[in-house]
Order: structure tokens, then sequence, then C-alpha cells
């Protein structure tokens, strides 16, 4: 049986934590698992979640690392394929946690988990924690503990009224930058660019932030701020800073482009967009 911190059986688990939640419509099916598109994350309830980081199970997370320090965090995790790219490229004492919302998505990234431990050591300090981060995050990760906070590809949640489920929102930008270290980086990438507006508006508006890379990329195309009302117009030479940074750094490229969904949106020939701001 696989371990789940959620607290539930996952062998029973039709039952109990389904139903609990506020779930939407089943869409998608990977690999004989039915997965529901979306689960409220601002719903309470369906998840038993420790009381604050000491009381998290990390020997059942990461059962052959002896005091497991976790500095990159990957929110809304799905499928679990960044943290398998970036698990053999950070260094060694660095532990990665992912975390999912959704039970069959959660569940197939852990079973994938296992079969890769069965590999290599490497895959030893990943783990994913089957939660709402929205509403749990700080039940599990200490204040200024993270190198590196990542929102690859997030729900866009296009209706206006829906809008307060984001996940990158004026609320929570204070409370992530509360579980970043300073000079800890948060990283956003989207192919939607009305996301990217609003995570630019928001990260902008939040004292705590300082932007050190914003990438578009339209087929292939790297522009600098492609936004209508302000700034430098569409057509724009890219912004040699952010180039820079994105030619440096090894998450700025996993994020963007790395991720299941980038993967996917790269084979689409998609717009992607990447915000990365630093704690100040
Ligand atoms: C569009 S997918 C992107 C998955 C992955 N980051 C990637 O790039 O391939 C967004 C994921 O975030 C998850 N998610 C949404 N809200 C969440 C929350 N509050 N807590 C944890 N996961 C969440 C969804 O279930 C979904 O798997």
């Amino acid at each position: 049986m696989i371990p789940d911190h959620s607290g539930e059986d996952i062998q029973n688990r039709s039952t109990v934590s389904e139903e609990a939640e506020n779930v939407s419509y089943v869409t998608s099916k990977r690999s004989g698992y039915v997965s529901r598109a979306h689960r409220n994350p601002l719903a309470i309830g369906g998840f038993r979640v420790p009381l604050g980081p000491p009381w998290v199970p990390w020997t059942e997370l990461y059962p052959k690392i002896a005091h497991p320090q976790v500095r990159i965090v990957d929110v809304g995790s799905g499928y679990g394929g960044l943290l398998f790219y970036l698990a053999t490229r950070v260094p060694t004492n660095h532990c990665l946690l992912g975390m999912e919302i959704r039970t069959a998505v959660w569940r197939l990234a852990q079973e994938k988990l296992l079969q890769q431990r069965a590999l290599s050591r490497a895959y030893e300090r990943v783990a994913f924690l089957h939660t709402n981060a929205q509403r749990y995050l700080w039940n599990y990760i200490d204040r200024a503990s993270l190198d590196v906070l990542i929102f690859a590809y997030p729900d866009p949640h296009f209706k206006r009224k829906k809008h307060r489920q984001r996940i990158v929102s004026r609320m929570l930008l204070p409370l992530y930058g509360y579980l970043l270290r300073r000079g800890g980086r948060l990283y956003a990438s989207t192919d939607v660019e009305a996301l990217y507006e609003w995570m630019y508006d928001r990260l902008e508006e939040c004292p705590l932030f300082e932007c050190k890379c914003r990438l578009v990329e339209r087929h292939g195309k790297s522009r600098f701020n492609p936004r209508m009302t302000e700034g430098p117009s569409i057509g724009q030479e890219a912004d040699p800073l952010s180039l820079q940074f994105f030619a440096n750094d090894l998450y700025a490229a996993a994020v963007r482009d790395w991720t299941d969904e980038g993967q996917r949106v790269s084979r689409m020939q998609g717009d992607k967009f990447l915000l990365v701001y630093e704690k100040r």
C-alpha cells in the first residue's frame, strides 16, 4: 500500500475523500487512472494534516534520508515530471517535495517515484504529498526554509468569479514570502497570457519580491513585456537581464520546459510565459 499523508487508505479512497471534497467532472485518463479535472482548492476538509512541520511523518516521506531538509517545493506537482528531472541535478543535500491535490494524479506520481527509487538513490530525496497546498502548505514547511517555490502551469481558473481560487494571489503571496529564505526564489510558468498578467501584477505589487526574470515565448521567439496596456509593446527585443538569468538558471528552464505540462505546450507549439521573483 502507498502511504498517503492525507490520512486515507488509498485502497478505500473512492468512498472517503473524493466525496468529502468539492470535486468537479471526470475528464482525463492516463495509464488506466481516472482523474478528476479539478478539485476546489478553497474547500475545507478531505485531508488530514499535521499541526505543523515537526509533526510531519518525514521518515515515511524520505525513508532513506536521515534528516531531510526540504528546500524545493513544487506546488501542484501533477505527474511529478519536474521533480524527476530536477532530482539528479540539484545539490545532494536538498530534498524536493511535490504537493498535489488530485488523488489519482498523486497516486500515479507516487508509483512512478517507487520505480525511480529502485533505479537511483537520487530519487530518495523526492517525495510527493497528497494535499491541498493552498490551504496546508504551512502545516508542512518551516518559516524561511525554502530556496525554491515552484508554480508550474497552475490551473488558470478562467472565470472571473473563480479568480479567488488562483494560487498566486494577493492573499497568499505574503505567506509564500514567509516560507522562502531571503534570496529564495518563486518560479511561475503558464501558457495562458491572462494568467501571466495576473501573476505579474500580483507579484509586482507585493513588496516582498523582486523580479529576476520574465520571459515570453511565442512559437519559439522570446520577447520582453508582452503587455498591451503599458511598457514596451509586443515585438520588442528580449530583456537582456531576463535572458541572461534564464541562460544561467537551472530552475527557470526546468519550470518552463521540463514539466509534463510544459512538454505538452512545446508539442502543441503554444505560448509560454515565465516569471521568477526573488524574496527580498
Ligand atoms: C495544469 S496542472 C500542472 C501540473 C504540473 N505542475 C506540470 O506542469 O505538469 C496543475 C496541477 O495543480 C494541481 N493543483 C491545483 N490546485 C492545487 C492545490 N491547491 N494543491 C495542490 N495541487 C493543486 C492540479 O490538481 C494539477 O495537477
